[in-house]
């Protein structure tokens, strides 16, 4: 039974008066990233970056240092805000490690869970009816922070997404416990939803407790969801 339970509505965002993350470090993942399968072509999704960049843009109106490691995006970066391009999951990986020990890592990005064995050197010719691409799986970037020993190399409060097309919640909390998350924000993915969209909705998710971020433009949203994160965080401490 979740010990807590909110549904934000329309109104007044802590970005705009209050500073809830004055002094904090922030790392924000987002975007997609490209996996290459020779130098011409790629493994990629649809993630446009702008749920990412609108929760680096809130974290900075809450007072934080950001530090925003995007994969490719047409979208500039927020004012404020530093920005740290990445193309492959490793690349993400190794600027994420980079920037601990942090206070709040968000992963907002659609990291490829899986990248070609081995990239081709020359340009793929077309020839046989069939091709095979053996693909190996990335490191999970996310699960990488959260296990980090708090006393000897400084945990972050760590919360990801989870982006589902079924069974949202259920795959959401599976994700929570499984990668030790603090919180997760779940979105429903698919057509038309969520990925390269204006607006989003999410159920946020933490150990005990739950709340509905009903559907907005992602710029608001963002900012509900920083305002909530900074809550939790004042609630552990
Ligand atoms: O960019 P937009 O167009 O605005 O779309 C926003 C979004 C749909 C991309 C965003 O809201 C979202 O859901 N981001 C997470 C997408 C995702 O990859 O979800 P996942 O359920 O596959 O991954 C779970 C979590 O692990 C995510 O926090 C992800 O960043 C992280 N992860 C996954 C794989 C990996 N190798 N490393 C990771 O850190």
């Amino acid at each position: 039974m979740p010990e807590a339970s909110s549904r934000f509505g329309p109104r007044e965002p802590a970005g705009s008066g209050g500073r809830a993350l004055a002094g904090q470090k922030v790392v924000i993942t987002a975007g997609p990233t490209r996996e290459a399968i020779d130098p011409v072509r790629f493994i990629s999704n649809r993630s446009s970056g702008r749920m990412g960049y609108a929760l680096a843009e809130a974290a900075c109106e809450a007072g934080a240092e950001v530090v925003l490691i995007s994969g490719p995006t047409a979208l500039p970066a927020p004012k404020g805000v530093t920005r740290i391009d990445v193309e492959t999951a490793l690349q993400m990986r190794a600027a994420v490690l980079e920037q601990m020990p942090c206070d709040l890592f968000i992963a907002t990005a659609a990291v490829a869970d899986y990248r070609a064995a081995e990239p081709a050197p020359g340009k793929i010719k077309k020839s046989a009816d069939e091709l095979e691409l053996r693909l190996v799986k990335n490191p999970d970037i996310l699960s990488e922070v959260a296990s980090r020993d708090p006393h000897t190399e400084g945990r972050p409060f760590t919360v990801g997404f989870a982006a589902e097309t079924d069974h949202v919640l259920e795959h959401a909390r599976d994700k929570l416990v499984r990668k030790r998350l603090d919180m997760i924000a779940a979105n429903r993915v698919g057509e038309g939803l969520a990925f390269d969209q204006p607006d989003n909705a999410l159920t946020v998710l933490w150990p005990g407790g739950q709340a509905e971020l009903p559907q907005a433009d992602k710029r608001l949203l963002a900012r509900q969801l920083i305002e909530l994160i900074a809550q939790r965080i004042d609630q552990r401490a």
